[in-house]
Order: structure tokens, then sequence, then C-alpha cells
């Protein structure tokens, strides 16, 4: 008891609004001046900097998983039992997949009561599109071009898991990524470094809010630093080797995006990027990121990525590798144990500076104290916010105004689309049409199996249909288990025959295929990018009795759709949609809501044509110059282009652009302007987007680069002009040393509603 008064006479001294000294016999004589709040951050971190042993400090660089049964005895021996003693000794500095208030705050009362000096612990979660109320997976959030919805998606995520106990999520993933392979292209914004950036900006500003030291707020996470979405061949965790002008035009800009956001905490990866792991890479983590950008916050590796270094070949042994990481700028040690274990000894000899161990310990407590931890350690511990805040309505809601914007529409041929509600005899087909589970994606963590709205259940509140369902083939949802879900898709075919029958006499055949949940995200490649298991024999089966097919694709990935776009009348893209996926496909199918999705990565026509996309390089022989040309840049058995390219998709209405204008007003700055209109029947909304191409430069660039995009809302028959300007920003680059340069010469300016759109305009600069 007497114990527990010092400590919080201690906290409250060093942290709170007044002066005082005290006398602990287990520290220094401390003496503080009247603290205010975020304008002394650095003199409070500094002050207790400054009582800390070595061990201490290497502590906050320390972060564990959740590690014992809460709600049993501490555990006495084993891995847990020595977790949890490096707790009370203040050698942790951070839990992770800790949450329910409860919970969070057993773990923190031992860390704010037991340890000498009472630090809080920083509790970081995935939270990655929602806590238990989910949105749709980032990749899909990104196909709305919508960047306040997507900002309020994270404020929901962010307020909702705060209520949970959390302060710090491990979001957003901001890796571009040109590789449909690669499963964690799910948790990004797609390939393309401009609307990649607009994303990232939005998605931490949403998370992290005005004020990190309100309880709705969390701190952000910009990961995985750097180009982890490039690897070799697609497959998870393999090797990366990118140049200079991929890095600096294409991987950086996003995580710049996230520094002028005020982002918090950055992550670093797995991949090893040219020869260096990424969290042994000093370039990037001392040099570019804390040097160049300025990063004032912390970098926490990736899960075990320390240790992972000695598998890498690049370091000796854990000790090895705990020195190489420590060095090169990683601040926390997630699940490796090594800077607990070795970075005292590590100092002690020599091998890691203690500026080095002082500057990470001091970047972890910074953002503490911006969380407001010091105030109040238990501030996002309440259990009556708990109850009353997470699931509530308005989530919900906010959840489904998401998804429905991220619906791409592929195809919509005579009009098949909007469904007509009444008098129609309506066949759902596919496993997935009434799963509820696969729409809540595979970073489900904290959201509850079978908790989505299904298509079924969705297009059951419209009851002016005859609706009749049937499976047709097993995708294998057995979703508790990984390795289950990924026996995806049997042989079975014993159901076709019940679907065949429901579809020969349906006016319109609804199919929703696609992949399961987990069929995409971390560890989740895939060679072949088609529908998975016997879904496209259903599909055919079903086409050969009806040709009347609406395809609705539920996938973390694009697909390749070749078959579906030549055959079928109308294909949705509805990507994993969260909690409220089956109301938002609903909605959509009955025209309720217009889509106005764009697609934020290019579908291939082939699995070889990976990585694919829209702002690639026009090589020395992009056309055949004459129709005796052998030897120029294409395949022999497919077009170079993608099925649908980046920024494509349609609505229920038709847009016309016209009277685009570029003018050149000063050195480098350049106004366009464009008309549209809205020329079919219904109320719709456009991406208007803007590419440049500069003709000519010292490093070469793409054909094209979206540079500049709005969303338009627009009534039947209704005109707008749209206006953009270009600056310096816009119409420069990096060169192969790092630099933003701007070099005069010959653009062509693209406006339309997607990447292949032909309407142009040129200037000179
Ligand atoms: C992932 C990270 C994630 C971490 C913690 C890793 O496997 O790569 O993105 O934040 O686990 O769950």
């Amino acid at each position: 008891m007497i114990k527990y008064s010092l400590k919080i006479v201690l906290i409250f001294c060093l942290f709170g609004m007044h002066s005082c000294e005290i006398i602990d016999s287990t520290t220094t004589n401390v003496n503080l001046s009247p603290i205010t709040s975020v304008e002394h951050v650095e003199q409070k971190v500094s002050a207790l900097l400054k009582q800390m042993t070595l061990e201490e400090k290497i502590g906050q660089m320390n972060q564990y998983n959740g590690f014992w049964d809460l709600t049993g005895p501490a555990p006495s021996s084993g891995n847990a039992a020595k977790k949890y003693d490096h707790l009370r000794k203040g050698y942790v500095g951070s839990m992770l997949n800790l949450r329910g208030v409860e919970n969070v705050r057993k773990i923190q009362k031992i860390a704010v009561e037991e340890t000498r000096l009472g630090i809080p612990l920083i509790i970081g979660f995935d939270v990655i599109h929602g806590y238990e109320t989910l949105s749709p997976i980032p990749l899909a959030e990104s196909a709305s071009w919508d960047l306040e919805a997507i900002k309020k998606s994270a404020e929901v995520a962010a307020e909702e898991a705060a209520a949970a106990g959390i302060n710090w999520t491990f979001a957003p993933m901001v890796d571009i990524s040109r590789d449909a392979r690669w499963g964690r292209v799910m948790e990004g914004a797609g390939e393309d470094p401009y609307l990649g950036s607009k994303i990232a900006f939005a998605r931490v500003q949403g998370f992290q809010g005005s004020d990190l030291s309100k309880h709705t707020t969390l701190a952000a996470c910009a990961k995985h630093f750097a180009a982890y979405g490039f690897p070799e061949s697609g497959r998870e965790y393999n090797t990366v080797d990118v140049g200079t002008s991929t890095l600096n035009n294409i991987v950086f800009p996003p995580f710049q995006a996230t520094i002028d956001a005020g982002v918090r905490t950055f992550m670093n990866a797995f991949n090893e990027l040219n020869g260096i792991p990424a969290t042994g890479n000093t370039n990037l983590q001392r040099t570019i990121l804390k040097d160049k950008w300025k990063f004032d916050g912390f970098v926490v590796s990736d899960w075990g990525s320390i240790e992972e270094m000695v598998t890498h070949g690049h370091a000796k042994d854990g000790k090895h590798a705990a020195q190489i990481a420590a060095n090169a700028g990683s601040d926390m040690d997630m699940e490796s144990y090594l800077y607990v274990n070795e970075l005292a000894a590590l100092v002690r000899e020599g091998k890691v500076k203690e500026a080095y161990i002082d500057d990470a310990a001091k970047r972890i407590l910074r953002v503490k104290f911006e969380l407001g931890l010091f105030d109040d350690p238990y501030k996002y511990c309440d259990e009556q916010r708990e109850k009353e805040v997470i699931g509530q309505p308005a989530f919900h809601e906010a959840a489904l105004d998401m998804a429905k914007k991220s619906i791409v529409l592929l195809k919509n041929e005579n009009q098949l689309l909007p469904l007509k509600k009444q008098g129609q005899k309506i066949a759902l087909i596919g496993a997935l049409a009434s799963d509820k589970t696969s729409p809540l994606g595979s970073w489900r963590i904290a959201a509850k199996d079978n908790t989505a709205v299904s298509v079924l259940e969705g297009m059951q509140a419209y009851t002016g249909n005859q609706l009749t369902y049937a499976k047709g083939a097993d995708v294998s949802l057995g979703q508790t288990k990984f390795i289950d879900e990924l026996k995806i898709n049997t042989t079975d075919r014993s159901e076709f025959p019940q679907a065949i029958a429901v579809a020969k006499t349906a006016d319109v055949v609804v199919m929703v295929l696609g992949e399961v949940g987990y069929q995409s995200g971390e560890a989740r490649s895939r060679t072949d990018l088609g529908l998975p298991g016997v879904q496209q024999d259903l599909l055919e089966a079903i086409y050969k009795v009806n040709k009347n097919i609406v395809l609705v694709l539920n996938n973390g990935r694009p697909l390749v759709l070749n078959w579906h776009q030549e055959h079928l009348p109308a294909i949705v893209e509805a990507w994993q949609l969260g909690t409220q996926s089956g109301n938002a496909i609903a909605k959509v199918l009955y025209g309720d809501y217009n889509p106005s999705g764009k697609l934020p990565m290019s579908f291939p026509r082939a699995v070889g044509q990976v990585p694919i996309y829209y702002n690639y390089k026009n090589t020395g022989r992009p056309l055949m110059p004459t129709p005796s040309t052998v030897f120029w840049s294409h395949y022999q058995d497919v077009e170079n282009t993608p099925l649908y390219p980046f920024g494509y998709g349609l609505s229920y209405t038709t847009f016309e652009y016209s009277a685009l204008q570029a003018k050149v007003v000063s050195d480098y700055e350049v106004n366009v302007s464009v008309t549209l209109k809205n020329t079919g029947k219904f109320t719709g909304k456009e991406v208007v987007q803007l590419y440049i191409k500069d003709h000519y430069a010292s490093v070469t660039r793409p054909v094209r680069e979206l540079k500049g995009f709005e969303l338009v809302s627009l009534e039947a028959n209704e005109s707008k002009k749209i206006e953009f300007t270009l600056s310096e920003k816009e119409l420069g680059f990096y060169d192969n040393e790092g630099n933003f340069i701007v070099e005069p010469g010959d653009f062509s300016i693209f406006v339309g509603g997607d990447s292949n759109t032909t309407l142009q305009s040129k200037i000179t600069l």
C-alpha cells in the first residue's frame, strides 16, 4: 500500500500540473518546474529519462504479445512467467494483442503500480479496417476514392478500439503493390503512389484525429517500411530488389504522406531490401526516415523481424541481430525478445551506443506522453464507455456507407442492373452468398465470426421479388482454423444440379463467387488468380441454362476475369465489405445506391502479365512500328493491357467529358479545367481523374501518372466545370540521388473516368 501511494505521488509529480520534490528511496531526487502539456513533452521526456536505468530504457523498447490467461493467476514458470517478471521490473514498454478494458487495466496496473517508475504501457493492436464493427478491407475502401469517407472509417475504428483499452493501431499499411498474387494487397491502397498518399494521409488523420490525447483516438503506424509490397514473384516475405527510382517515386511517397499527417509510429518490414533486411537497414530508418524526413516518433519492428535477420543470413545470431537492429534505428522489438535479453550487454561492450538507446526510449516515451498516458494511464479503460461505444448503431451506419462506396461496377450490359424490385424470380447462388464471416476479411481479430450481413440477408430485405437460394458448391467455410480454411473449395459438384434447377426458372441469377476471408491477407499468396476450386465450373454450368447472370465478386485482390467479361452481362466487384456487406451489395443491386467505385489496382488478363500497372514506362519499343516488325515489347499470347485498368468503374448513369483546357499560368503552375456532364438517367458520382505524361526527362517518366482527382456528384443532365491546379509537386519527380526536381519540357494532360482516357491537352513548361 505504501509503495502504491508512492508510485502515484511520483507519477503525479513528474507528469501532473504541479511542481514538487519527491524523495523515493529507489530513485534519485527530482525537481521539476510546472508543466503544462503539449509544449513541454520534451522536458517531461528528458526528466524521466534521467531517472531511468539502462535496463529500464531498454524495457521501453521491448514489446510483448498478450501473455497469460488474464483471468487466472500469474504464471509461475515458462516463457509467460519470464514475461510477467519482466513486466514487473519495468522491462516491457508495450503490449500487443491485449484487448478489452478489464484485461488492459489489469496489465496496465502492474506497469503503473508495481514497476519502479510506473511508466504506463502503450497498447498496440491491428485495428486495420475496424475493431469489432468492420468496414470494408482497405483495398476496397480505396476503391471509393472518397477521402472523407475513408477518414471517417478510420475515426470510427479508432473510437471503437480505444473504448476497448487500445491506444495504438498497426495501421495504415501504405505499401504500394503491383502484384495481385501477393495476398496482402487487400490491406493497402493499391498500385498508385498518388492515390496511395492521399489515402494514407486520410487514414492517419482519421486514426489520430486532431488531438492524440483524446480517449477516442489512436496513435497510427505507417507500415511496412519499406517496399514490402514488392516481393519477387508475389510470394509473401520474398526477396525485394527495387531500384532507386521506384523507391523514391513509388514506394516512399505514401510513407512521406503519413509523416505530413503527423503519424506517430512506423513499422519496419519482414523483407530484405536490396540485400539488407528492412529491420536492420540504417539507410531506411536513420538516414531517410529520421534524419531526412525528420520523423520524431518511433519505429517498431515487425513480428519477430529482428530475429529473422539471422535466417535472412544478415546476422550471426540473435545478439548480433539485436545489435544491427538497434544501430539501424529499430526502436522497439516486437516479439523477438532480443532487445530485452541482449541490448544491455551490447551497450556495455560498446557495440551499441547508449545514445541510441536514449533516443529510442525518448521516442517511445514521447508518444506515450502525447497519448496522455502519463496524465491518466487508464484513460482508455472505462468499462461503461466500452459497453456503450462498441458496436453502436452509428458505427454500423458508417460501415454501411463505406461499403456502398467501395463497390465497383465492372460491367452492366443492357442495363441488367439495377434489378427490378417487383415481380422477379431471382436465383441467388454461391456459398459466399450466405457466408457471414468471409466479408469480414482476414484482419478480424476482435470481430466475432458470423457477424457480417450476408448477401442473402441483404437481398431478403427486398420483399417484392421471389428469392431462391442455392449454394451450388462448397467453398469450405470452416472459418475457425486457418488450416481448415485453406482447404478452399472441394471438388464436390453434388449440389450443382439443385443450383441449376433454381437458375433455370429464374429471371435473373445473382452469383456470389470469389475468395473466402482468409484467402487473401498475410502469407496468402496465390499463383492462380481465377475463381478458386469448382466455382468457375459452377458458373459455366449455370450459364448454360440461364445467361442472365449478375456476378458479384467477393475477393481481396484483383482476379483474372476474361471469361466473365466476355460472357456475363453484369459484374459487380464487391470485395470483402465488412460487417454491413450484404446490405451494401443489395442496395447497389437494387439501385438504392448508384455505384461509384473505381479500381485502385489493374485487373490482369493473365497471371503472366503480373506485375501489371498503369504507370509503366514506355520502353524503347512500345508499339509495333510496322506490320512486319517482329521484335517489340509484347506478349505473343495476350495483349499488353490489363482487362480492367486502374481507375476503371461504371455507374448506372453515364458521364461525358468535354472542353478540356490546360494552361501554363506561371513557371511551374498549370491550370486545368474540364466539363463533366451526367448524360444518363440517374443521379450519380464520378471520380474525375487527371493524369500527366512528361514526354522526356533526365530519368524516364511513366506513360501516365495520376496527379489529381475529384469525386463529383451530378444529377441527370447536370453539368459542372471541374478545375485542377498542377504545381511543382505534381509536375516534378525524384531523381536517382533522391532529389526532387522539376524539368521543363512537353507534357500531356489527360482527364477522364479511368487511366485509359484519351481526352488530352498538351502543354510546354
Ligand atoms: C504483420 C504486421 C502486424 C503484426 C502484428 C505481422 O505479422 O506483418 O503488419 O501489425 O504482425 O500483428
